[in-house]
């Protein structure tokens, strides 16, 4: 298998995510003066980050599986200063108790569902009730979810799970985070240029690889084999169709 490099080089989330979303999105959980943040799937940690260097009274705690995403969090936590209030721990979401004054989970909900080799519908229901445990009443979550935000299509959902009811419209899951505890104080959209912008970020490690590289290399046919299907399953497939919604909740 080639080596590529690190996501983060390329990214600043692991979501469709703009810097101007971002910053509502942590003003929001820092507007509650939260002491303990916690921030479920957190990837390399840039949004739990930035909420507690806008957040100076608290501490957080970030949790994800994947090793090199993890160091990376701890590498960025001291170079910022924050490595006393930010701990990245490689833990499953699944098994976190306590309360937390604010969370995030972006993008992360298959934490709760069943394994994503099972192609089932997502399990909001299941994601919504392990949150909602999370935070206190008055709580605050971020939680930024899959949805379909055009009618799914057979190209779209080829290179997802194939299924139609993988996931709801944006009203649909509106309507559940009511239904599991939670107010909802906004909603909003990541639009095309943050999801070209993601999509962009996942594939440049594979043309950098292949600059770098001379066209005979052993593993060349397989780096192209790489980009040209993560280009044909969004370009051709599921771009504008699979969307991601966040949601500002408050745990009522
Ligand atoms: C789409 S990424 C989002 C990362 C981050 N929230 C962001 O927006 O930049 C989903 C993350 O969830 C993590 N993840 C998946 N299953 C998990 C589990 N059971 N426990 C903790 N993290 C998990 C993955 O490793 C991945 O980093």
């Amino acid at each position: 298998m080639p080596t590529f490099t690190p996501l983060h080089r390329d990214l600043t989330f692991l979501s469709p995510l703009s810097e101007a979303r971002a910053a509502r999105l942590i003003s929001f959980l820092a507007e509650g003066e939260p002491t303990t943040v916690l921030d479920v799937g957190c990837g390399w940690g840039e949004l739990l980050l930035r909420v507690l260097e806008a957040a100076p009274g608290a501490r957080g705690l970030g949790l994800d599986l994947d090793e090199e995403s993890l160091a990376g969090a701890r590498e960025h936590a001291v170079r910022r200063g924050l490595a006393d209030r930010a701990g990245f721990e490689a833990r499953d979401a699944r098994v976190v108790a306590g309360r937390y004054d604010a969370v995030t989970c972006i993008g992360a909900s298959q934490i709760w569902g069943t394994e994503v080799e099972e192609a089932q519908p997502l399990d909001y229901a299941a994601a919504l009730t392990a949150l909602r445990q999370l935070v206190p009443h008055s709580g605050r979550l971020v939680y930024g979810e899959g949805i379909w935000s055009a009618p799914p299509t057979p190209a779209a959902t080829a290179p997802l799970s194939g299924r139609a009811d993988e996931y709801v419209a944006i009203g649909a899951l509106v309507d559940l985070a009511e239904a599991h505890g939670f107010a909802v104080v906004a909603v909003h959209e990541a639009d095309l240029d943050e999801w070209d912008t993601f999509e962009s970020g996942f594939t440049a490690r594979y043309a950098r690889w292949l600059a770098e590289h001379a066209p005979d290399h052993r593993d060349a046919e397989e780096v192209r084999g790489l980009a040209a299907r993560q280009h044909a399953s969004y370009f051709g497939g599921y771009r504008g169709i699979l969307g991601l919604a966040y949601l500002q909740l408050v745990a009522v």
